[in-house]
């Protein structure tokens, strides 16, 4: 039987991932799983505000930009979707190119995800990690400059 905090999880995250950027105007930002997922790891580099000015920012190395809002700006006003997507994942990039600055966020959600008991999740764990990774791309079309 399917724990009753996924099921809750999974209701609190649906809104955001199925109805996309353009209705996803949550009524608080507690219900934004995506801005919750942003603000829980990714301002410390990125900052509050996504314009790469977290207090991390200078610690590491940001060439290649790590100011999140002009993502659509820098690719004729289209939000990169696909891109982002696996940018933020992230395994295959580093198959593809070796290691990086930035987190390989779809290995850190599975460990997480791993890690939090060994009830068995329906739709495996990568379905998880996928849902974490969409809710963040969700969230960071919706921050855009215009
Ligand atoms: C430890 C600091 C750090 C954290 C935490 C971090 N990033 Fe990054 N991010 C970077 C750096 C540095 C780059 C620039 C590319 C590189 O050097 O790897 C980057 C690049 C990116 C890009 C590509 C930007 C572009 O111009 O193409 C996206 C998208 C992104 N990050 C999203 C996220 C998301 C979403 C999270 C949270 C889940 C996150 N980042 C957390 C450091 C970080």
């Amino acid at each position: 039987m399917l724990p009753i905090r996924i099921l809750a999880l999974l209701l609190a995250i649906a809104p955001p991932v199925l109805h996309g950027s353009a209705s996803a105007q949550m009524p608080s930002s507690s219900a934004d799983f995506g801005r919750f997922l942003y603000q829980s790891n990714c301002a410390v580099c990125h900052g509050m505000g996504g314009k790469g000015d977290g207090p991390l920012a200078g610690k590491v190395d940001t060439r290649g930009g790590a100011d999140l809002t002009t993502l659509a700006k820098a690719n004729n006003g289209v939000f990169p979707l696909e891109r982002v997507y696996q940018v933020i994942d992230g395994r295959e990039e580093i198959l593809l190119h070796g290691r990086r600055d930035m987190p390989v966020w779809g290995t850190t959600f599975l460990e997480r995800i791993a890690s939090e008991g060994t009830i068995e999740l329906p739709w495996g764990r990568e379905f998880y990690v996928r849902v974490r990774v969409l809710a963040l791309v969700d969230y960071l079309s919706r921050i855009q400059q215009r």
